[in-house]
């Protein structure tokens, strides 16, 4: 249980050995709060309610700042995006670009509705986006993407299409050899695990999740960490993300 009292500025939780008292402020209260917020929010389907640009976006607006410290600091060629959806976090990427004047966006999707095609197709964007119909994980599919990128081209990839472990894996295996060393590769939504009693979600998602598929990804290689990007600007006290993608950065390092 979780109490919060807004006037004295506490927080109450209780613990295997009785209850403890918290500073509201504290990384360990914000914490737990966040913990609380972001499982409000799946039930509520808050990610649901946002758009970038004209275009819907199903991701967490927190996830989009962090995402955009990671490209701007590292300026990318190319990013590669499995899982487009209506396309708001492709015009996202793409408009980053944009803004940069440096890289574009190659999206990946096993259905482009044709309303959203179309829609991005029509997008200002679009002149720094490609988009690839077919299953992320098809041999055509990823050599397609593979024909894109030209030598030399600094890519980093974000997996954002079926989340199930075998899904993301098989993603992690197919995608992992375009991205540049010391870039990185990005398997979105582990929060699945953490929401697992909630509704829409199943009993399964405790290991049938994008986290798992990075723990056995990195079990059987060694040439990428997983590696929280560090906050390019932090006065605060607060230094983890508030996110839908937990343990979601892998780096490569060589
Ligand atoms: C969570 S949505 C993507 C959201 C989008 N990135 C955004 O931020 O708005 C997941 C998308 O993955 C696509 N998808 C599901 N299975 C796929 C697969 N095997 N290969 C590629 N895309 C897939 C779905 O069609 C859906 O559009």
């Amino acid at each position: 249980m979780l109490k919060i009292d807004m006037e004295n500025g506490l927080v109450e939780v209780d613990g295997p050995d009785g209850s403890t008292t918290l500073a509201i402020g504290s990384p360990e209260a914000f914490k737990l709060i966040s913990k609380a917020w972001l499982r409000s929010g799946w039930d509520a389907k808050y990610v649901y309610s946002f758009s970038w640009m004209g275009r819907p976006i199903i991701q967490l607006p927190e996830d989009m700042m962090r995402i955009q410290e990671v490209i701007y600091a590292q300026r990318p060629d190319v990013v590669i995006e499995t899982g487009i959806a209506h396309g708001g976090s492709l015009i996202f990427y793409a408009s980053l670009f944009k803004a940069m004047n440096h890289g574009r966006v190659i999206g990946v999707d096993i259905e482009i509705r044709p309303h959203n095609r179309q829609a991005i197709e029509a997008h200002e964007m679009f002149d720094r986006i490609s988009m690839i119909e077919g299953s992320s994980v098809d041999a055509g599919v990823v050599a397609a993407v593979g024909k894109q990128i030209a030598a030399g081209e600094r890519a980093m990839v974000i997996l954002d299409s079926n989340h199930t472990r075998a899904h993301v894996l098989a993603e992690l295996r197919a995608y992992a050899g375009f991205v540049a060393v010391g870039s990185y590769l990005v398997a979105c939504d582990g929060i699945m695990q953490e929401v697992v009693g909630a509704q829409r979600t199943s009993p399964e998602w405790i290991s049938d999740n994008p986290q798992s598929a990075v723990a056995n990804f990195l079990a059987e290689r060694d040439d990428f960490v997983l590696e929280e990007p560090a906050f390019p600007f932090n006065e605060g006290a607060i230094s983890e993300r508030v996110t839908y993608w937990p343990n979601a950065f892998l780096r490569r390092i060589k």
